[in-house]
């Protein structure tokens, strides 16, 4: 997979950076054509010649070269090749692509391209685990940033923690596995999913809702795209990016959503991920509703809202093959997912526990509640949990 394709390695500033110059003649050694680019920090560790002198081929450092920006070389530079590797990958240069940053030649190039790209994050272990660095990564995996890494280990400033930059044969097996023609097992299938919360009005200016982001319903739409499905993601106001090659619709309300999922059928799979409000107003204002000094507010009466879950999985003609629900719960998890999958007669429940900092966060531990039993699976980012479901829906409909 690897002979003949064009990686464009992107060295930074990390004391690893030593170990990119054994991914280079991994690389080469597999055929590859490496392209080297180094950053100023990169350069602190690694010098221009012993990587140019592995990579085989000129490494370029400078966004300013006369010689190479006389035609554009830095554009250029972004459209050749079939994969970007950032190994190591430091937390500054990290930074700067999460901001889209394009200061030296290195960033530049990566606002430019179009070719997927891989980082192998490498720092000390504080670093790895402060606020600004796990927002940068959440954003660059949003934007489909691929991560290998990092490791846990002994460090060069001998302490030891998660952030040692993966090993070289870990990168190339990374490597390889993006550049293999990844498998459609959903091709030719139809998934509809919901995402994000339902806002349900008060008044023209007020409305009732809750805290879902609509990161896991977004990340499960795209991990089914991922595979091949053609998906439809119905979603509740949210600030997530749309996720790549989706038809987006997008709802205020639960009765809207219904509606949206009821248009968007047939479908193979129904995955249903939004919080959707159980209630809401009983009859919502057509104006701004006042308030008068000295009066007590009027009480809210609130009407059940469809439940969407329970509708579709006992749909009478148009039942998607798999109908999946989610179940936020903040006690008895499991017990009550399990009585819930049998209510609302739905084929699995993703169940979790939201009583911490699931809603909103980025991460999520969830049980897969099914006919044969509960699965548990490790606290892992929302779209590793979002891959694993959707690769156990690929076993479960697809071709
Ligand atoms: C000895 C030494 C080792 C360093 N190792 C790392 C590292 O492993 N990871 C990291 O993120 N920054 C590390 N730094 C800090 C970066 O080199 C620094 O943030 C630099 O600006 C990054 O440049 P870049 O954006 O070109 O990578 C180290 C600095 C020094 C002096």
């Amino acid at each position: 997979m690897i002979s003949g394709k064009r990686i464009l390695l992107t060295v930074t500033g990390s004391v690893s950076a030593y170990k990119a110059l054994e991914l280079a003649r991994l690389l080469r050694k597999a055929g590859a054509r490496v392209i080297p680019v180094l950053t100023e920090g990169g350069a602190r560790f690694v010098t221009p010649h012993a990587l140019q002198a592995i990579a085989g081929e000129a490494v370029h450092e400078d966004l300013w070269s006369l010689a190479e920006e006389a035609t554009i070389g830095h554009i250029k530079l972004a459209r050749l090749p079939d994969l970007v590797v950032v190994a190591p990958a430091s937390a500054d240069f990290l930074a700067k692509m999460a901001l889209g940053l394009a200061d030296d030649l290195a960033t530049t190039m990566l606002l430019a391209t179009q070719a997927p790209i891989l980082v192998a994050p490498a720092m000390n272990w504080a670093m790895w685990a402060h606020p600004a660095t796990v927002a940068n990564m959440a954003t660059l995996r949003s934007r489909g940033v691929q991560v290998i890494g990092p490791g846990e280990g002994a460090m060069a400033e001998a302490e030891s923690g998660p952030g040692r930059l993966a090993e070289p044969a870990e990168i190339f097996a990374a490597i390889e596995a993006l550049l293999s023609p990844s498998p459609k097992p959903l091709a030719g299938k139809h998934a509809v999913v919901t995402s994000g919360p339902t806002h349900e009005p008060i008044d023209p200016v007020r409305y009732i809702a809750n805290r879902s982001s609509g990161k896991q319903g977004h990340a499960i739409a795209a991990a089914l795209a991922a595979l091949g499905a053609r998906v439809t993601l119905v979603s509740g106001p949210v600030h997530q990016p749309d996720p790549k090659g989706v038809s987006m619709v997008r709802v205020e309300s639960a009765r809207e959503m219904l509606a949206a999922v009821e248009a968007a059928l047939p479908a193979d799979i129904a995955v249903f991920a939004a919080a959707v409000a159980d209630w809401r107003t009983a009859a919502a204002a057509t104006q701004k509703m006042k308030k008068v000094p000295g009066q007590a507010p009027a009480p809210l009466e609130l009407a059940l809202n469809p439940d969407i879950l329970s509708t579709i999985s006992h749909h009478a003609t148009q039942r998607p093959g798999l109908v999946v629900g989610f179940a936020a719960e903040t006690e008895n998890v499991i017990e009550n997912a399990t009585t819930k999958r049998a209510r609302k007669g739905c084929d699995w429940i993703v169940a979790n526990d939201v009583s911490g900092d699931v809603m909103g966060g980025a991460e999520n531990a969830v049980h897969l509640v099914s006919a044969s039993g509960v699965e548990d699976w490790p606290r892992l980012p929302k779209d590793e949990v979002a891959a694993r479901l959707a690769q156990r829906i690929a076993e479960a409909v697809g071709g």
